[in-house]
């Protein structure tokens, strides 16, 4: 700081120095420009107002939220509150609504459409997002919600069964289908194992499957009455279609022989009672509209809705995002019981849910 003996004058401006120098350039003791200081003492002034109109000072009492009040009485809670009850109120103008439409009515309601694709969504990152990744792209063993690949069905109401009972959750009406442990539980031999793995990846394979093969046999034997006589899944079952190249697991070959041998049963949670109606109803129009939903609205509602159409037929053809034909079910083609070679049959667990 500068003091009374090292004062200096520029000699270019006349004005005293600081007396701190870098390099040669010296700093002038300028006063601070009005402007400058108007604005400090204005900020000054508003911040006393702001003490005593806002909640400012922390104090060691608790009953006021930590702190004084503030002559205007706000608080962050009260802020928060107020937005909320006014997101409640925006709500429960399309709840209303929601809860009582079909999935046809509100797949041809473009704005109860949105409204359950945005609180679909939400609800899927908070619930969803860790098995089936944050857009539903899946992971290995998680299946991919985004494809028109389906375990066990993308109709509507198929997914919302699934969403609701979940699989092998537990729950009562949880879709059941065990795959046996062919391996681990001596079902099959090594070779034969070996054999029908083959079998299991020609039938992906650029080649096609070899159907004379051993391991034709041992999947026709084995396999065909969950998977479908060619192979090509069987929803009854949650049997994945083995011919597109779209794995669940991997199909790689010794992914597919530890399936084989070990089985997987993966589990899927069931949500009825810790999400309620609305929010399952959301979720299912929600994953339904990621990309491979199937018809539009549930099985039992195709005939309304073919009529809907004819009443109204620009309308719902524009409002629909999804796929309009009907589901096809030209690769559901596994018997109504599964029925597997000696000894498996215990293992084969029937589906309940296959009355649909
Ligand atoms: C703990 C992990 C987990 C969570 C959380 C989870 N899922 Fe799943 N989900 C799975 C597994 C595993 C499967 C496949 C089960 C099988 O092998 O059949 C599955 C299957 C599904 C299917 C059937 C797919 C098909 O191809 O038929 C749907 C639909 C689905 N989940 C939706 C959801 C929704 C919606 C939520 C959130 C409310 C959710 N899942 C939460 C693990 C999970
Ligand atoms: C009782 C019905 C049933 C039978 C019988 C059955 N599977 Fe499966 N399989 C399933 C189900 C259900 C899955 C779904 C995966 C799971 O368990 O989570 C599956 C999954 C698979 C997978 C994994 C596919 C992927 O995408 O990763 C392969 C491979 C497979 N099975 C092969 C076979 C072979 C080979 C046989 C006969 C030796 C067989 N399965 C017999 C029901 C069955």
């Amino acid at each position: 700081m500068s003091d009374q003996h090292n004062k200096e004058i520029d000699k270019v401006t006349g004005v005293e120095t600081t007396g701190h120098e870098w390099d040669g350039l010296k700093e002038l003791n300028n006063p601070a420009p009005r402007w400058w200081v108007y604005v400090w003492i204005a900020t000054i002034i508003w911040s006393i107002g702001y003490w005593v109109v806002y909640p400012a000072w922390p104090t060691l009492s608790h009953d006021n939220q930590g702190g004084t009040q503030g002559s205007f009485g706000w608080t962050e809670y009260k802020e928060l509150e107020a937005s909320q009850a006014e997101i409640v109120a925006r709500q429960a103008q399309y709840l209303a609504k929601f809860e009582s439409a079909s999935y046809d009515q509100i797949a041809n309601d473009p704005e109860l459409n949105a409204f359950a694709v945005a609180g679909g969504n939400a609800l899927f990152k908070n619930n969803c997002a860790t098995c089936h990744g944050s857009g539903g792209q899946g992971a290995k063993g998680y299946p991919n919600l985004t494809d028109n690949d389906w375990l066990w069905g993308g109709q509507l109401a198929d997914i919302e069964q699934t969403i609701r009972y979940g699989i092998r959750s537990g729950h009562d009406e949880a879709r059941q289908s065990q795959m046996p442990a062919f391996g681990k539980d001596e079902l099959l031999d090594k070779e034969e194992i070996d054999s029908v793995v083959d079998y299991v990846l020609s039938l992906s394979s650029d080649e096609g499957p070899d159907a004379s093969s051993a391991g034709a046999e041992v999947f026709a034997n084995n396999c065909a009455s969950c998977h479908g006589e060619k192979g090509t899944g069987g929803r009854d079952f949650g049997a994945p279609n083995l011919t597109d190249a779209i794995w669940l697991y991997g199909g790689d070959r010794e992914t597919v022989y530890e399936t084989v041998y070990n089985a997987r049963s993966g589990l899927m949670p069931y949500w009825e009672g810790k999400l309620d109606e609305n929010a399952i109803r959301e979720l299912t129009v929600y994953v339904h509209g990621l990309g491979g939903g199937e018809g539009v609205g549930a099985v039992v509602e195709e005939e309304e809705h073919a009529a809907a159409q004819e009443a109204a037929p620009t309308e719902a053809t524009e409002a629909v995002t999804s796929d309009d034909a009907p589901a096809t079910e030209s690769n559901i083609d596994a018997p109504a019981e599964p029925s597997v070679e000696e000894g498996v049959e215990e293992k084969a667990v029937t589906d309940d849910t296959a009355a649909e």
